[in-house]
C-alpha cells in the first residue's frame, strides 16, 4: 500500500438484525493500534484538529452522523467527506489535518499507531510546511 491518504473500504456484514463492521490490522489498517479516542459532542460550525504528526498515524471512522477531513501536504489540500460507518479515511505522519462540518450527533472514531504524545504534534503551520518541504 502506498503510504498516502486514502479511503479504506472495511467489511460490511448486512443482516436484518442490524449490520456489523470491523477492521483490524493487517487486513484492512497498514498498523497495528496502539491507541483509540473519539470525538463527539461537536458544537455546530467548531473545528477540531488544525495540527500535524510527526510519526503518528491514524484512520478516522465516521461511525454516526458526517464531518470533513481536511488534509494538506504542505502544497495543496484535499478534503474528504466521512458519512457512512464502512469505510474509513487512513491519514499518515506529517499531514496537516483538520476536521470540520460536523453534523449534529456525528461519531468520529480515530485509531493511532501511538500512544498520546504532546511532543508529537506540530501546531504550528509554518513549522509544518517548513519541516514537509526543507
Ligand atoms: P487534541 O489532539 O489537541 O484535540 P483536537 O486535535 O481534536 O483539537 O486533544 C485535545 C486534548 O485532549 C489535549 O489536551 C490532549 C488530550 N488528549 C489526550 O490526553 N489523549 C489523547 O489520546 C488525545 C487524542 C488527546
Amino acid at each position: 500500500m502506498k503510504i498516502v491518504p486514502q479511503i479504506i473500504q472495511v467489511p460490511k456484514i448486512l443482516d436484518a438484525r442490524g449490520n456489523l463492521s470491523f477492521f483490524e490490522h493487517p487486513k484492512q489498517l497498514p498498523f497495528e493500534i496502539a491507541r483509540t479516542y473519539w470525538v463527539y459532542d461537536v458544537p455546530g460550525g467548531e473545528t477540531r484538529g488544525s495540527h500535524a504528526f510527526r510519526e503518528q498515524q491514524e484512520f478516522i471512522v465516521a461511525l454516526s452522523g458526517s464531518f470533513d477531513v481536511v488534509l494538506h501536504d504542505g502544497e495543496e489540500e484535499q478534503k474528504f467527506q466521512l458519512n457512512r460507518s464502512y469505510y474509513g479515511l487512513f491519514v499518515p505522519k506529517m499531514y496537516w489535518r483538520r476536521m470540520e462540518n460536523f453534523s449534529t450527533n456525528s461519531l468520529a472514531l480515530i485509531v493511532s499507531d501511538k500512544l498520546y504524545d504532546a511532543g508529537d504534534y506540530i501546531r504550528d503551520f509554518e513549522e509544518f510546511k517548513a519541516l514537509r518541504n526543507g
